[in-house]
């Protein structure tokens, strides 16, 4: 079958499309009920029974791959390598569970897992799903209030940690920030189960502090409790436009059969072979390709603890795409950006053979051209731009290299993966035709894996996604399809920005710096950068009567959004200004900044009376200076 034909099926004939994926993994009851559909509300086989746990590990041992490597994990910062086989992991998972169970956590419950790239943080997921649980994943890189919201908003029974996480030469110790965020958050856990590793101490508290191993002793391990498909298996919690991210609610049955389909249909990758994402648990790509997709489809994955450069050079990546014969390979471009940086010729690359690595994908950002052109030429092998984000799980447009390999139009995604019916909407919410301009939604019913649901709060995600264009999902990204039927995503339409990868909201850094003290009014935009593809830069107005230096408010800036949300923000620029650009009714015009700030041939607002204040905004731009983290 070619794609158009594969695609037309889906969106055709979606019951019999995705109850045929369905039959590819073991469900205790197999759904009747394909696809329950009905205005804004879905389902996908809501009456099946199956445990995602079992899936992605049990099944695997009793179907003879007990003594196939499931984890590989490799850290290069803490010069650590191990491996687990199905056959252990299933045995680890199964006590972790019981543990759990001990503590009280059944089907239902939610646990919040704070923790560094490490092996135990698989265990630890595994181990809810087997029990039904739903777990909470918090990025490393997170400050202690962002942590504190999201222990709020999920209210987990236990919080699961670790005495540090490691970066190049430094070593994160999380137990301030772990004491702070239960001290911040309303909400107390029943207990902190703390995996102590050499480089950091962590002071148990008695009373609320467990031992990783210690809470596993004499447990009974547990077994695989059956789930119905909608049931939750994580929530992840996700940037918006404000400083409450949004909890995407991820469902067993239509995550595990996208989870494996998309291993077949994107990655081109089969049972047995090496799968590597070099990304972070905390984010949904860990979620999806480092923990679940590659387990479920019987594949090895790779923990690895480190960056593309500096561990301890610009070769990493091919040391381990070398060393553990990896089959595929998938990052973020502003990776690869890095090491092109450092090794522009790609001399480090001669040292490794890459013979096992049949693709290379990217997605996170818009994998630009130059990146694009320079690792095609370096490699000489495909390198694929798949589109998607945290409500999906998994890609929304991609090359379908699974049936049959599409040329590459550098810029584009190719094209709208199975399941999706991807349009290009107008403010009217018309369909536009090839090559025209719009917001990027999806016809409703999304196919299995995406959001349904916001934790907690249905309301938001109606409004968020669905109330735009009534009958799609908005999915916030502007973009158009080409006379092929390519899919070129350009950019955000909201003030959601993308720094090295990571998705964080200008908004909420708004709300940090305005509540500084000395700060009247401010805008934060993300501004266009070489390595990281965006950066935020906050523009300030002061209040009347402040007596402090730019340099010493720009600081203390920086210190708050580190402090507040977390380095991984690379806020360092804050710029006085006298005014700031509106429209007439008083709203900050964004847009207009951050293009001031990237170009001189910005045209001036119909609302604004005085183009000097885009002077000013452009003169405070260029003369600003980065200030430093102390
Ligand atoms: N825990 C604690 N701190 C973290 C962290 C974590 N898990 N991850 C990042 N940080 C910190 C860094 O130490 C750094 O702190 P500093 O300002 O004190 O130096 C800051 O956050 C910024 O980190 P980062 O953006 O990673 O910058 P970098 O210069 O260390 O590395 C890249 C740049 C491009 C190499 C790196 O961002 C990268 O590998 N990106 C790929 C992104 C990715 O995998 N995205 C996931 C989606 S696919
Ligand atoms: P996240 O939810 O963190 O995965 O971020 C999702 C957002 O990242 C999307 O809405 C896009 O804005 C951006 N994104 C992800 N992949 C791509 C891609 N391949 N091309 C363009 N933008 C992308």
């Amino acid at each position: 079958m070619d794609y158009q034909s594969y695609y037309r099926k889906s969106i055709e004939e979606p019951e019999a499309f995705w109850g045929e994926e369905a039959e590819k993994l073991q469900w205790y009851k197999f759904p009747n009920q394909i696809l329950q559909h009905e205005g804004n509300e879905w389902n996908w086989f809501a009456d099946g029974e199956m445990n995602t746990c079992y899936m992605a590990v049990d099944y695997h041992v009793e179907n003879g791959r007990g003594d196939q490597v499931a984890i590989y994990y490799d850290s290069p910062v803490s010069d650590t390598k191990s491996q687990i086989t199905f056959s252990e992991l299933r045995d680890q998972v199964a006590r972790f569970a019981g543990a759990l169970k001990a503590r009280g956590v059944e089907k239902g419950d939610t646990v919040v897992i704070y923790m560094p790239m490490v092996p135990e943080v698989l265990v630890a997921m595994l181990a809810c799903a087997r029990l039904g649980a739903i777990h909470s994943v918090v990025f490393g890189g997170f400050a202690s209030h962002e942590l504190a919201i999201r222990i709020n908003d999920a209210k987990p029974k236990l919080l699961l940690t670790s005495s540090c996480g490691i970066e190049i030469g430094k070593v994160i110790a999380y137990q301030p920030l772990v004491d702070a965020a239960i001290e911040e958050a309303d909400h107390k856990p029943d207990a902190v189960v703390v995996l102590h590793r050499p480089q950091a101490e962590f002071q148990m508290k008695e009373g609320r502090d467990l031992d990783w191993y210690g809470f596993q002793e004499g447990v009974e391990p547990a077994d695989p409790v059956p789930v119905k498909a909608t049931d939750p298996l994580y929530i992840l919690y996700t940037s918006g436009t404000t400083g409450q991210p949004k909890g995407v609610v991820r469902q067993n049955g239509g995550h595990a059969v996208a989870m494996r389909f998309s291993m077949e249909y994107i990655y081109d990758v089969k049972p047995g072979e090496v799968f590597w994402a070099a990304s972070d648990v905390g984010w949904v790509v860990g979620h999806s390709y480092i923990v679940y997709a590659p387990l479920l489809h019987g594949c090895s994955t790779i923990v690895y603890e480190g960056k593309p450069v500096r561990t301890p050079d610009a070769g990493g990546f091919w040391r381990v795409m070398e060393e553990y014969k990896v089959s595929a390979f998938f990052t973020a471009p502003t990776a690869f950006r890095a090491v092109k940086k450092e090794d522009p010729n790609g001399e480090l690359l001669k040292k490794y053979d890459l013979s096992s690595v049949r693709a290379i994908y990217q997605a996170g950002e818009r994998l630009d051209p130059p990146t694009y052109e320079w690792l095609s030429d370096l490699l000489k092998k495909p390198i694929l731009d798949h589109w998607w984000q945290t409500e999906t799980g998994w890609g929304i447009a991609a090359n379908p290299a699974g049936i049959k390999q599409e040329p590459v139009k550098s810029g584009s995604a190719t094209f709208p993966v199975p399941g999706y019916q991807l349009h290009v909407l107008d403010e009217a919410g018309n369909v536009l035709g090839p090559n025209e301009q719009g917001a990027l939604a999806i016809k409703l019913p999304m196919p299995p894996s995406c959001l349904n649901t916001l934790w907690n709060n249905h309301e938001r995600f109606v409004e968020a996604y669905l109330d735009t264009y009534p009958g799609y999902y908005l999915c916030g990204d502007d973009g158009y399809i080409d006379e092929d039927g390519y899919v070129f995503v350009m950019g955000r339409i909201d003030d959601v920005i993308n720094v090295a990868g990571h998705r964080l909201s200008t908004g909420e850094m708004e709300e940090v710096v305005a509540s500084h003290d000395a700060i009247a009014e401010c805008a934060v935009v993300g501004i266009n950068d070489e390595l990281k593809g965006q950066l935020p830069v906050a523009f300030y107005i002061r209040k009347d009567g402040v007596d402090k230096e730019p340099e010493e408010i720009q600081k203390e800036l920086i210190q708050m959004v580190r402090g507040t949300i977390g380095a991984i923000c690379c806020f360092s620029k804050a710029m006085e200004v006298k005014r700031l650009p509106k429209t007439r009714s008083g709203k900050i015009l964004r847009k207009t900044i951050r293009q001031i700030s990237e170009t001189d041939d910005v045209p001036t607002p119909a609302t604004i009376d005085d183009p000097g204040i885009l002077d000013e905004i452009r003169e405070a731009y260029k003369t600003a200076k980065v200030g430093r983290f102390v």
